[in-house]
């Protein structure tokens, strides 16, 4: 029985964020999040200041749930232990700055 809830919690919260993988955002919080924790680096690979990583060539990413996983991924890889709602603020902040997806 618990693994059955257990699944369907499981699917509900996987078509929820496929429609909508960011609610209600904090987008101020998003772009301080971004300036403390990830620009440096893009920085360091593009100079200037780092948006050429959101709008260079050949980029990958093509809507906004990629655009949160990519958020969540670069966050993991610095283990700066970021909240789920956090990476929503920061991908939501990108995403009216640099990228624009409308879904
Ligand atoms: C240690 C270096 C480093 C840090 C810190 C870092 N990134 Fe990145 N980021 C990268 C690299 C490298 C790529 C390019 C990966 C690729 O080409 O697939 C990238 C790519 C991205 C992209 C995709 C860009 C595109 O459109 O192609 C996003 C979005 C992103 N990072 C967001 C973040 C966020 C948000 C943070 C802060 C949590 C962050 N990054 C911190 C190194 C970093």
């Amino acid at each position: 029985m618990r693994l059955i809830a257990l699944t369907i919690l499981t699917l509900l919260s996987v078509v929820a964020r496929a429609e909508a993988p960011w609610g209600t955002v904090d987008l101020k919080a998003g772009e301080a999040l971004h300036k403390k924790d990830c620009v440096a680096c893009h920085v360091k690979m593009y100079g200037g200041d780092g948006s050429k990583m959101y709008t260079r060539d050949g980029r990958a990413l093509s809507d906004k749930l990629e655009l949160l996983q990519r958020v969540g991924a670069c966050n993991a890889q610095m283990s700066s232990g970021w909240f789920p709602e956090e990476e929503a603020n920061v991908a939501a902040w990108l995403n009216k700055k640099y990228y624009h997806f409308d879904k």
